[in-house]
């Protein structure tokens, strides 16, 4: 493993902290390395993986898939691109879909689409108003969404256009509606900004807000959306629904793929010619993406998550008196948070050395994302690790 670390510390970009591990397989909720070494993971690519890593149902498409059909570009339909799209558009409650490869890139095409829908629909209104402490992405348009100031500030200037206000916070976002507010867009939990669940009365505000100004309502489901925080889709929660909708991670299960979805009202505002992409998916990630629906739909996984979450909240918060670090547990689902007395960093390296692969989502928060249908013996497993190093950081 140190040699393939060299190698890759001579030829890779150094734009992420990477732990100094080489991964060489993985299988359901366990991880191995090159130096044959097993993980338990409480990660899950990021929210990728719901279904586990190499689910035998997706291998299978996608060696079925490979010797089928893979690109034809977007000048032709295919049939897995047809049967996700539909299958998309009864899960969502929104009326159509565009394909990308990423969540940056299907946010890219939401805000394009509520700029021409202003552009037409509202007056040239351009504005759009997003969460501080939110994640869209790193592409300029995406970056320039997210308010938070340490991703923007290298990578100047970025779009105009974009104007923030403090999460859950209704009287903020209503005093920063201009004449030119077209959009609101929103994580109904804030992921990279440390897994904060939106309040049911900031959201009432917002749809009361979106109807008295004609402004629309972007959802940003790439994290929360396809099971994680317990519905196929977190707007369900509250019923609220979007005009504009986003999702990747999940769908592809680790091969690219994300969609923009709209209403049929906002949607009929693109034309050809107005957005596209070469790939934008393909035949591998549409059939992957059809499978791991169907994988989310038959073995119940937005339940099992809303329930296994449930558990490990109450678990968590009974902890908490043998383990005064653990300052609040939050989330929705199997999109979890412990808030530290102490640096998550520290905590999530322990736990990585002792085999549990945890995300430290800011300086003192650890994030648990773990695959939807994990099994219960590595939960178990995960979690006895994660209460060993806690119990380490007890002073
Ligand atoms: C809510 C949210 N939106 C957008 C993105 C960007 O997605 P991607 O990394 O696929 O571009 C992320 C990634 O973490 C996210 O959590």
């Amino acid at each position: 493993m140190d040699d393939l670390l060299a190698r890759a510390e001579k030829v890779l970009f150094n734009n992420v902290r990477r732990y100094p591990v080489v991964f060489t397989r993985a299988e359901g909720s366990r991880v191995y390395d090159a130096a044959g070494r097993e993980y338990i993971d409480f990660l899950s690519g990021i929210a990728v993986q719901a279904a586990g890593h190499s689910h035998p149902r997706i291998a299978a498409t996608i060696r079925r898939q490979a010797e089928k059909i893979i690109h034809v570009s977007n000048y032709f339909y295919l049939e897995e691109q047809i049967a996700l799209a539909e299958k998309l558009v009864a899960l969502s409650g929104m009326d159509r879909v565009f394909f990308c490869n990423s969540g940056a890139e299907a946010n890219e095409a939401a805000i394009k689409l509520a700029r021409k829908y202003g552009r037409q629909q509202l007056g040239g209104k351009y504005e759009i108003v997003s969460a501080l402490n939110s994640f869209h992405g790193r592409t300029l348009g995406a970056l320039a969404a997210t308010g938070q100031p340490k991703y923007q500030e290298s990578f100047g200037p970025l779009p105009a256009g974009f104007k923030y206000a403090p999460f859950n916070d209704l009287a903020a976002w209503e005093a920063a509606v201009t004449d030119q507010t077209c959009a609101f867009l929103l994580e109904l939990v804030q992921g990279e900004g440390g897994v904060h669940p939106v309040s049911r009365a900031f959201l009432d505000g917002i749809a009361t807000l979106c109807r008295k100004h004609q402004i629309l309502l972007i959802l940003d489901e790439v994290q929360t959306g396809l099971g994680r925080t317990g519905k196929f889709f977190a707007w369900e929660h509250f019923g609220i629904k979007p005009d504009i909708l986003t999702t990747a991670k999940a769908l592809g299960a680790g091969v690219p793929l994300g969609a923009m979805l709209a209403t049929g009202k906002v949607a009929s505002v693109l034309a050809p010619g107005d957005h596209s992409t070469t790939v934008g998916g393909g035949g591998l990630a549409f059939a992957v993406g059809l499978e791991v629906l169907r994988l989310l739909e038959e073995e119940n996984l937005p339940a099992r998550a809303a329930r296994l979450g449930a558990e490990l909240q109450t678990l968590f918060r009974s902890w908490q008196q043998e383990l005064p670090v653990i300052k609040e547990v939050r989330g929705w689902g199997l999109m979890l948070a412990l808030e530290l007395t102490v640096p998550s960093g520290p905590v999530a390296q322990q736990c990585f050395e002792n085999g549990l692969l945890i995300n430290a989502v800011s300086p003192t928060a650890l994030r648990l994302l773990p695959a939807l249908n994990i099994d219960r013996s590595d939960l178990e497993a995960g979690l006895s690790i994660l209460k060993a190093v806690l119990k380490e950081f007890v002073k």
